[in-house]
């Protein structure tokens, strides 16, 4: 997820674009620039790091002539966060400069393509493709050369562009990312989201997928991708920035939740290809593949409780055995691994310091390392032999959602991808293809299927303690959804395997005990039930996270959470999105600090 910025009006440009980009520095940090037109030549200035370095580089602004440009903060996806894979990106002959929020799936073919017609890239990033195509199909008309390259596009993309033949003129176009129109006085703007905009308009227009706009000071065309003009009514912006910074929501946690659906599709569609997973980025081969003996999952908090999950998926399929180690006790465990193993590094920040530790601890000792990352360019991705990036975008709230189930969506597309290179899986690819498709839209069945939590948060959220129970794959949510529970809204919470319970902690069950019971895999239904009278019969309160018509389970639960059908195999993702739902009222019930957990950091880089 990036921030892009539009200006066009009578006042210097440079100043306005990174007083947007500030807004918008949520979206993604780790590099920016603008791009200014002034008699008819466009000058960028980009740098890596934060809006600061930039504003420092071009005096806040006052370094750079003229009244019309564009702006972008980056949140880096193809191309470490460098100056030249910063945007905005320059057309060979200097015409034309693009920022870009979003991924284009399909910019290596377009890649090969153009250099193969002589356009000459700068950058690793897929954004370029784009103002070399728009180079390419320009004659004379700006609007007819966005349209002709947008059908060589696939992907996700909110553009912002300027041409030194059209002084005074910005467009921006909208396929799958935000992207909103400001109506000034004598100026009009574009921006990713309202937050950039707030300050000098409320008047704001949507544009929707598939739709171009040409901007001028005084003027506003929409128009679609046959060039036919769209007539659009203004919105009335009434949000403070606060709130726009999250998008309207509360919490960036909540934000962040909602925007599941989004990022696992992101983390897959690209990866699909002519009905197989692939990863492009990787560089995994097939004689590496079967060189692997075993494998060892190793991370920290809910990335551990990804490769949890994500272990009963790639054993299945690949029938490699796989161990889950925490970091911070991998390290000092003498490890058994040789140059048979591969050894899986999941980690959103890609800065924690057990991590590190573990995965420089195992390479020595001869592993090869996978990273899952979602910060391109970070330590960890820095360390490993292959990297698989999250496409997640930023998570601000230091209690990992998206982060943590797109870590789990890339552990279920390598168990595929596995699987179909050491050909175990057969023409069931097809079918476990078509289930990782289904997870963005099961997802927000997920969300539709539960308005009753914030009720049942009113009922829970004074308990002293809560137990959450489960098997196999919900025993591996189960681990999660009592960290979610315990890390925002500080009640005690621990998860049990279910079978385990009468081993001991089944002692502590007592009258109104409530118990979390997930029971989302049909094929050891039966046993979890039988768990679940267990305890009811010691008088606990059974929550139980099943499916509409487990009429078994139904009848048992005092009360009850859903998820849609979901491939048991590929659970994980959908299960956890109740219990983040869950723990997130009940936080609120308690009046926590829910972005900023008291004791916790998003990062914990010491050791
Ligand atoms: C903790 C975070 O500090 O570190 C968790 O609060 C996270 O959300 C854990 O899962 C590991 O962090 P990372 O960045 O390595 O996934």
């Amino acid at each position: 997820m990036c921030g892009i910025v539009g200006f066009t009006g009578a006042q210097s440009a440079a100043p306005i674009l990174l007083e947007g980009l500030k807004k918008l520095e949520y979206r993604g940090y780790d590099s920016a620039g603008i791009a200014v037109m002034a008699d008819r030549k466009i000058a960028v200035h980009k740098v890596t790091g934060r809006i600061s370095n930039l504003c420092e580089k071009t005096g806040d602004g006052s370094k750079v002539p003229g009244t019309t440009g564009i702006g972008h903060t980056r949140w880096a996806t193809h191309g470490a966060p460098t100056e030249e894979n910063a945007h905005p990106h320059l057309s060979n002959d200097g015409k034309f400069a693009v920022v870009h929020n979003g991924i284009i799936e399909n910019y290596m073919s377009l890649r090969e393509e153009l250099i193969r017609d002589g356009y000459h890239f700068e950058s690793e990033t897929d954004t370029e493709v784009i103002v070399h195509l728009i180079e390419m199909f320009y004659r004379g008309d700006v609007r007819e050369a966005l349209i002709k390259t947008t059908n060589r596009l696939r992907g996700s993309y909110a553009l912002g562009v300027i041409c030194s033949e059209e002084p005074g003129k910005i467009y921006a176009v909208r396929e799958a990312s935000p992207l909103i129109l400001g109506i000034g006085l004598g100026e009009n703007y574009f921006a990713s989201d309202v937050t950039a905009l707030v300050n000098h308009t409320r008047n704001v227009i949507y544009l929707e997928d598939g739709e171009f706009a040409e901007l001028s000071e005084d003027a506003i065309r929409i128009f679609d991708c046959t060039g036919q003009v769209i007539s659009r009514k203004a919105t009335r912006i009434l949000w403070d920035v606060q709130a726009a910074e999250k998008g309207g929501y509360e919490h960036f946690m909540l934000k962040e939740i909602m925007e599941q659906p989004g990022a696992v599709k992101a983390t897959i569609a690209p990866r699909i290809k002519n009905g197989a997973i692939e990863f492009e980025e990787m560089g995994l081969s097939v004689a590496e593949i079967k060189n692997i003996r075993n494998i060892i999952i190793t991370a920290c908090g809910s990335a551990y409780y990804a490769g949890c999950a994500g272990k009963y998926a790639i054993e299945r399929l690949s029938r490699i055995p796989v161990d889950v180690e925490l970091a911070s006790e991998l390290r000092y465990s003498d490890p058994l691994i040789d140059e048979h193993t591969l050894l899986i590094v999941i980690s959103q920040s890609g800065e924690t310091a057990d991590t590190i530790a573990a995965m420089k601890e195992c390479k020595d000792r001869g592993a090869k390392a996978l990273a899952i990352v979602n910060v391109v360019g970070s330590s960890v991705a820095k360390l490993a032999d292959y990297t698989v990036y999250t496409w997640a975008g930023p998570e601000i709230a230091v209690a990992t959602t998206k982060g943590y189930t797109t870590q789990v969506t890339v552990l279920y597309m390598l168990a595929v991808f596995l699987g179909d290179k050491l050909g175990l899986i057969g023409n069931r690819k097809t079918q476990m293809i078509h289930s990782l498709q289904s997870l963005p839209r099961q997802i927000q069945q997920a969300f539709d299927l539960n308005s009753s939590i914030p009720a049942l948060a009113k009922k829970y959220h004074a308990s002293k303690s809560l137990f959450f129970i489960g098997r196999n794959t919900d025993y591996a949510v189960a681990l999660e959804g009592a960290l979610k529970m315990k890390e925002i809204s500080y009640l005690h919470a621990e998860a049990y395997a279910a079978g385990e319970l009468k081993h001991g902690t089944i002692a502590l069950i007592e009258e109104h005990q409530p118990v979390i019971a997930l029971c989302c895999n049909p094929s050891i239904m039966e046993k979890t039930l039988s768990n679940i009278v267990e305890v009811k019969s010691r008088g606990a309160e059974v929550l139980a996270l099943t499916f509409r018509n487990n009429h078994k389970i139904l009848s048992v639960a005092d009360d009850l959470l859903f998820v849609p059908d979901i491939d048991p195999l590929f659970s994980a993702v959908v299960e956890i999105v109740p219990l983040q739902l869950l723990a997130y009222y009940v936080a609120k019930e308690n009046g926590c600090d829910i972005d900023k957990p008291k004791n916790l950091a998003k990062s914990v880089t010491v050791e």
